[in-house]
C-alpha cells in the first residue's frame, strides 16, 4: 500500500554511504551454515531480503540474532534440510542453501525457483555442477532433492556461462568435497570473492576467485569466523547515477571504486566527472548527459543490475544510443513506464535504442522490481512535476532507507499511503 512520491527538479548535492552489499551478505548467511559453532557477519544491510534469508536459516533450526548491522549465526544445530517454496518464491536467492546444505548434512530439499519479473532465471548450471561433484539429484513436486550419502568427491567442472549463483552454489559445495575442484567459466563478480575469502577464513582452501578459474582443495571441516561484508556497489551505483540527473558534486562512499570500473567510465563517457577515492567516488554533471551505447555483461562488464538506472539517465540525455541487455531476457518491463514518463525508448528484442528527449514529466507509475523501482524514482527525480512509484516493497527488498538518503541529497521525496494495494 506504500508508494515513493518524488517531485522533480531539484539539485542533488552532498554524501551518502552505501551499506554492505546485498548479494554477498545473502551468500555469507548461507555460507555460516557450513560450520558448526556462530559466525558473525557485520555490515550487513538491514533490507528485507536479508529478513528472508535468516527466516530461511531459522527454518533450517539456525539461530539468528541481529544487532544493528550486525549478525550473528550459530549453526550448531541443524534440524532441517528444505527451504520451502513459500521462502524461495519470496526470494530467489534462498536457493543459496543448496550447495552449503549438501556439503555439511550430505541432503537438501530446496524448491525450484520460477520465472520472475526479469526472466526465467534457470538453475540447470547449478544441478549440472552439484551432479559433477557427485551429488544425486531428483527433481519432483517443485523440488530440487538433493543428495550425497557418501560425501562429495572434487570434479573438474566447465559452466556454460559465469552464472553468479552457479558459480557460488558449487563452490560452497566443493569447499567439504574430497579432493580438488577446479571450475572453469566461473563468474568473477566481487561478491564472489568475498564469499570465497569468507570460507577461506572458514578454514577453506580456495584459489583464484575473481578469475574464470576457481580451484577448490576440500577439507574435511570448517569453523565459524567472522567477516565484514564488502560496499555493495549497485547501490553506490544507483546514489551516482542520482547525482549525475540532479547535477551534484554527490560524494559516495563505503565501497571499492574498482567494483565499478566500467560503470565510472560510462558516467565519464556520458559527460560527468567522476573523482575516485579509495572508499567512495564524486559525480557531477553540468549540464546535460551524452548519449552512451552500454550493454550487459558478466563482470567486468556493464552490470545489468545497473542497466535500469542508466536507462533513466540517458531517457534525457543528448542524442541518441542504444542498450543491450545479455544476461537475463525480460529486464525492459520498466521502459515503458518511461515512456509513460515521456521517454522515446523502442525495445527490439534485447536492444533498447534510445533518443534522449529534454526533460521527462511526472506520472503515476510501477516498479515491477527492485532495480527498475530504483530507476523510476531517479526518473521522478529529474522530471517535471510528480511521480508517484507504487509497490514500493520492490525497492525495500535492497535498498536500506532509500527515500532518506535521497532526502539527505536534498531531493524532494517521501512515502505516501496509496489507494492500489501493493502488487495489485
Ligand atoms: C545474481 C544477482 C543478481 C544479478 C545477477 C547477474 C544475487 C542474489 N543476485 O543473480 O542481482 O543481476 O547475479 O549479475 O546475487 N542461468 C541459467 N542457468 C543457471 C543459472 C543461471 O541459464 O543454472 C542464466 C539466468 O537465467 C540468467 C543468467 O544465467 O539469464 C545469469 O544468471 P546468474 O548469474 O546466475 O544470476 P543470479 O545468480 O540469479
Amino acid at each position: 500500500m506504500r508508494s515513493i512520491v518524488v517531485r522533480g527538479g531539484k539539485r542533488l548535492a552532498g554524501r551518502v554511504s552505501v551499506e554492505g552489499a546485498k548479494n554477498s551478505a545473502l551468500k555469507l548467511m548461507a555460507a555460516a551454515l557450513m560450520a558448526p559453532g556462530t559466525s558473525r557477519i557485520t555490515n550487513v544491510p538491514d533490507i528485507a531480503d536479508v529478513d528472508i534469508m535468516a527466516e530461511v536459516l531459522t527454518g533450517l533450526g539456525v539461530t539468528v540474532s541481529r544487532s544493528d548491522h550486525s549478525l550473528e549465526i550459530d549453526a550448531s544445530g541443524i534440524t532441517s534440510v528444505e527451504a520451502p517454496y513459500e521462502m524461495v518464491a519470496k526470494m530467489r536467492a534462498s536457493t543459496a542453501v543448496l550447495g552449503p546444505l549438501v556439503s555439511r548434512i550430505g541432503e537438501a530439499n530446496v524448491a525450484m525457483p520460477g520465472g520472475c519479473n526479469i526472466g526465467s532465471r534457470k538453475i540447470d548450471m547449478h544441478i549440472r555442477g552439484l551432479e559433477q561433484l557427485g551429488v544425486d539429484i531428483v527433481l519432483g513436486h517443485g523440488y530440487i532433492h538433493a543428495s550425497a550419502k557418501d560425501g562429495l568427491r572434487g570434479a573438474d567442472i566447465t559452466l556454460d556461462f559465469p552464472s553468479v549463483g552457479a558459480t557460488e552454489n558449487i563452490l560452497m559445495a566443493a569447499v567439504l568435497a574430497e579432493g580438488r575442484t577446479t571450475l572453469e567459466n566461473a563468474a568473477r563478480e566481487p561478491e564472489i570473492q568475498d564469499l570465497a575469502s569468507f570460507l577461506v577464513s572458514m578454514g577453506a582452501s580456495v584459489d583464484g576467485a575473481g578469475t574464470p578459474v576457481i580451484v577448490v582443495d576440500g577439507v574435511e571441516a570448517l569453523h565459524p569466523c567472522e567477516h565484514r561484508v564488502i560496499g555493495d556497489r549497485v547501490e553506490a551505483g544507483t546514489y551516482l547515477v542520482a547525482g549525475a540527473l540532479g547535477g551534484g558534486p554527490v560524494a559516495v562512499e563505503g565501497f571499492d571504486p574498482h567494483h565499478l570500473d566500467m560503470v565510472l567510465s560510462k558516467l565519464e563517457q556520458a559527460g560527468c566527472t567522476v573523482d575516485r577515492r579509495a572508499d567512495g567516488v564524486t559525480v557531477a554533471l553540468d549540464g546535460r548527459a551524452q548519449c552512451v551505447d552500454i550493454q550487459t555483461l558478466p563482470y567486468p562488464g556493464f552490470p545489468t543490475d545497473m542497466q535500469a538506472q542508466f536507462m533513466a539517465l540517458l531517457a534525457i540525455a543528448d542524442g541518441s544510443c542504444v542498450i543491450t541487455e545479455n544476461v537475463f531476457e525480460n529486464r525492459f518491463m520498466f521502459a515503458d513506464e518511461l515512456v509513460r514518463m515521456g521517454a522515446d525508448i523502442r525495445i527490439e528484442s534485447h536492444h533498447a535504442l534510445i533518443k534522449g528527449v529534454s526533460q521527462l514529466s511526472g506520472a503515476p507509475v510501477r516498479s515491477p522490481d527492485l532495480r527498475a523501482g530504483a530507476a523510476l524514482v531517479l526518473a521522478g527525480l529529474a522530471a517535471d512535476g510528480e511521480t508517484e512509484v507504487g509497490e514500493m516493497h520492490h525497492i525495500e527488498r535492497g535498498y536500506e532507507r532509500f527515500v532518506e538518503k535521497l532526502v539527505g541529497l536534498g531531493a524532494d521525496i517521501s512515502v505516501v499511503e496509496s489507494d492500489t494495494p501493493e502488487g495489485a
